[in-house]
């Protein structure tokens, strides 16, 4: 098999805009085109002023800027580099149903076959390709389905390389991975192009850390991982409920859990509720292709690790309603935060964004502070819900530039994405200028409720009575 020297990446999103930056400045030799349908999008991947490319994540514009124009191109002629390529990525967004058979649960195809047909009309050399989305379980055979049925005489073989990266460390995630996984198929050509993809990673990773697989087993694994992951915080979550109501203290369990080596530290920091585009969609897949082949406990069982997690939002949102007496109407709460997690922009299934939906629900008006997210962002985020009109979400939610003038005159402040800058704030300043008694909702526990409490705060911490 020859190496590799023209790459194609459908979808310049979260995924396919780092990953492909990585590759491209780790193989200056390899020609990486990523397109998308979304002029927009890669006119800001384009942009003279590095800082405006659509994806925030740390030390991302460096890669960028290092690679641009050198071998790594975006652009929106889509066909012309499907053509050029040997090796196409098929990374573009795979949503949660909405309508149909499986709506609210089985993820939406649609896209992934547009891109295989137009692989297929526009393909006059063999290629490789890579299913890059989360996608789920027997996807692959679809894409080949279709690519097999063209007629054209080209020859196409499919791997699947789930992404493992999580945004806000997308860069180091990408440059160090824990591994890389790639599923083939077992015939000698599958082998060959199984090779080609790992040849291409062995650039910069270690072979003991390049896993290859049947395609089955790497869809599935992809899916499986973000389910454990989600399962522990929906499990510490469900922990931090019941020592609510106790003397015990969440962040005290579970460090002494998580020094347990069987159990480990990581992921289990109870929280407001897990977002971001993977948790909820891919186990939500896993619930409905469980359920598909009939294995109801199966279903059930990854089942609960969302009611948990949609419970924390709802139950979050409860308890600012309570603690400011019952009644929320017309008072000004302050969201600190608004991205699903910190260091990125994205907000895709945000606990803000639910917990602001049950707030509104309760007529509060909410000021809206995020390093990260702009504003339009927000206001889409809400309209999306389409709980109420677009003219009622501009009306009771404010955007703000400045964090204390956000604080000013508020009721509350609400703590949703553990921004690190949240901890250097003049919080005697914020106290002095909003209503008393002035609270605080830390959702994240990021904050000192002690150091808070001296200057007059009152504090609810996740977990802590
Ligand atoms: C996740 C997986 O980690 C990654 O491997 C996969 O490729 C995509 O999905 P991501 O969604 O980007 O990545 O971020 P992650 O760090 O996993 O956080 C997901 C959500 O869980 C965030 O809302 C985060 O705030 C929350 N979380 C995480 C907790 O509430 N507690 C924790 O202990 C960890
Ligand atoms: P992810 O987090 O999976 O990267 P995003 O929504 O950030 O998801 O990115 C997916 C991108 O894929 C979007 O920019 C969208 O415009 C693009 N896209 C979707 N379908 C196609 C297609 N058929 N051809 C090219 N780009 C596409």
């Amino acid at each position: 098999m020859k190496k590799i020297t023209n790459i194609c990446c459908i979808g310049a999103g979260y995924v396919g805009g780092p990953t492909m930056s990585v590759i491209a400045k780790q193989c200056p030799e390899i020609k990486v085109t990523v397109v998308d349908l979304s002029e927009a999008r890669i006119s800001a991947w384009n942009d003279e002023n590095i800082d405006n490319i659509p994806v925030y994540e740390p030390g991302l514009s460096e890669v960028v800027a290092e690679a641009r124009g050198r071998n790594l191109f975006f652009s929106t002629e889509v066909e012309k580099a499907i053509d050029e390529a040997e090796m196409i990525f098929i990374s573009v967004n795979t949503p949660t149903k909405t309508y149909g058979a499986g709506k609210g649960m089985g993820a939406d195809l649609k896209w992934i076959e547009l891109c295989a047909r137009q692989i297929a009309r526009v393909s006059t050399t063999d290629k490789i390709i890579v299913e890059k989305s989360t996608l789920p379980v027997r996807t692959a055979e679809a894409i080949r389905d279709i690519l097999a049925n063209t007629g054209n005489g080209v020859n196409f073989q499919v791997l699947s390389n789930p992404e493992f990266l999580a945004e806000g460390t997308a860069v180091p995630d990408l440059l160090s991975p824990d591994r890389v996984l790639i599923g083939g198929d077992q015939t000698v050509e599958g082998k060959e192009a199984i090779q080609a993809l790992v040849d291409i990673y062995a650039h910069w990773i270690p072979k003991d850390r390049i896993l290859t697989t049947n395609v089955w087993s790497s869809e599935l694994s992809k899916l499986v991982a973000n389910a454990f992951l989600a399962q522990r915080i929906s499990s510490i979550n469900s922990i931090s409920e019941l020592c609510e109501k106790t003397e015990a203290d969440i962040n005290e369990v579970a460090k002494a859990i998580g020094t347990d080596s069987r159990i480990g530290s990581k992921f289990l920091k109870a929280s407001v509720g897990f977002g971001g585009s993977c948790f909820q969609k891919d186990i939500l897949n896993l619930v409905y292709i469980s359920r598909s082949f009939g294995l109801q406990e199966v279903a059930d069982y990854w089942e609960r690790v969302i009611i948990m997690n949609d419970h924390q939002k709802k139950r979050f949102a409860h308890n600012i309603v309570k603690d400011l007496y019952n009644t929320v109407s017309g008072k000004k709460i302050t969201f600190l935060g608004w991205a699903f997690k910190k260091d990125t922009n994205d907000t895709r299934e945000s606990a803000a964004i639910y917990v602001a939906d049950e707030l509104l629900n309760e007529q509060a008006k909410i000021r809206v502070y995020d390093p990260k997210v702009k504003e339009h962002q927000i206001y889409e985020d809400l309209d999306y819900l389409n709980t109420r009109k677009p003219e009622e979400n501009k009306e009771q939610v404010k955007i703000f530039e400045d964090p204390y003038r956000a604080c000013e005159n508020a009721h509350a402040i609400s703590i949703l994405t553990e921004w690190d800058e949240f901890k250097d704030y003049d919080w005697q300043r914020i106290y002095d200028n909003m209503l008393k008694p002035a609270k605080i909702f830390d959702g994240r526990n990021i904050l000192d409720a002690e150091k808070l409490r001296s200057i007059g705060f009152k504090v609810t911490s996740i977990g802590v009575k």
